[in-house]
């Protein structure tokens, strides 16, 4: 039985302003999925790394899992994965680790069969693995699959692509030391917004996806404003405004909550030891690890 790993990259769901629309892929830290296929029953044979105690090993509830099989499945090959999980980013952390590992189950899953799947397969396998644990949203699979900044345009079909990042920007993460599951902080987000509310947001997105587009460090500043789940979510996060502000006088083009959160992250050029030494000193006496990287110009690959 060969077995196949693949690496998948840790992402920023919303990018700020785009919920559920805009990811961004983060370099040098992600989770690990190996997966060999078995003519018996699916199982997750180990669990290792950040926060291990806290991920199901039962095949049905582990999203790794969960994503192999269904790419077994829509792909009509009758074996089933045996899974081993190294994870490298923290459960309920905002630094969309469901989505890591689900992206990874599937395309180890797909690798091991000799298969060569196309995005869009890996896509929908890991989105049913997303779905058990996090809810029905693709921005940080799209992510974690392509690598860069990513649009997903639409879910039910799947459509989604990158945006090449601007060479040189980078992005702190800051996790503190406490979670937040994300089907509860979707839970408190209004359905109904007002035109004029919807309307600064979207203007906010698109330019956003421009300024990445165009490497304008400038609309950044101007675009990178959340005004539909930051100002609620930011009370779950001990410090938030605090650690924003230390981060935009640091230097940073933008900062906002990572997904649903706790993480918080921002985009920097080439003075991000900065940003995070502001951000950390912000978050005072509250636990917290921080990662400082580029961004990840490729999705999930094969190790
Ligand atoms: N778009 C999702 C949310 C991302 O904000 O709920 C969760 O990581």
């Amino acid at each position: 039985m060969s077995a196949t790993t693949v690496f998948a990259p840790a992402s920023i769901g919303n990018v700020g302003p785009g919920f559920d629309v805009l990811g961004l892929a983060v370099d040098g830290i992600g989770d690990k999925v190996t997966v060999a296929l078995t003519d018996s029953d699916a199982r997750v044979e180990s669990v290792t790394g950040r926060d291990a105690a806290l991920v199901p090993r039962e095949p049905n509830r582990n999203v790794a899992a969960i994503a192999a099989m269904a790419w077994l499945r829509n792909a009509g090959i009758h074996k089933q994965p045996v899974v081993r999980l190294e994870k490298g980013l923290a459960v309920a952390g905002g630094m969309g680790g469901s989505a890591a590992s689900a992206v990874g189950g599937a395309l180890a899953a797909a690798l091991a069969a000799g298969a060569t799947p196309s995005p869009n397969e890996i896509m929908a396998a890991a989105l049913e693995g997303e779905a058990s644990v996090a809810g029905r949203h693709l921005d940080n699979i799209a992510a974690s699959t392509l690598g860069g900044l990513t649009v997903v345009l639409s879910t039910d079909p799947i459509d989604a692509f990158s945006i090449p990042a601007p060479r040189g920007w980078r992005v702190v993460l800051l996790t503190p030391h406490v979670r937040i599951e994300t089907k509860k902080a979707r839970e408190i987000l209004p359905r109904d917004w007002d035109r004029a509310s919807w309307t600064r947001q979207m203007a906010s997105t698109t330019a956003l996806a421009y300024a990445f587009a165009s490497a304008d460090a400038g609309l950044v500043r101007r675009a990178l404003d959340d005004r539909y789940a930051e100002p609620i979510r930011a009370n779950l996060i001990p410090n938030f405004r605090d650690v924003k502000r230390a981060a935009l006088d640091a230097g940073a083009l933008g900062c906002s909550i990572s997904g649903s959160g706790p993480t918080i992250f921002a985009i920097t050029t080439d003075n991000d030891a900065r940003v995070a030494d502001a951000m950390r000193s912000a978050m005072r006496d509250i636990g917290c690890d921080v990662h400082t990287g580029m961004i990840s110009p490729r999705g999930a690959h094969a190790l």
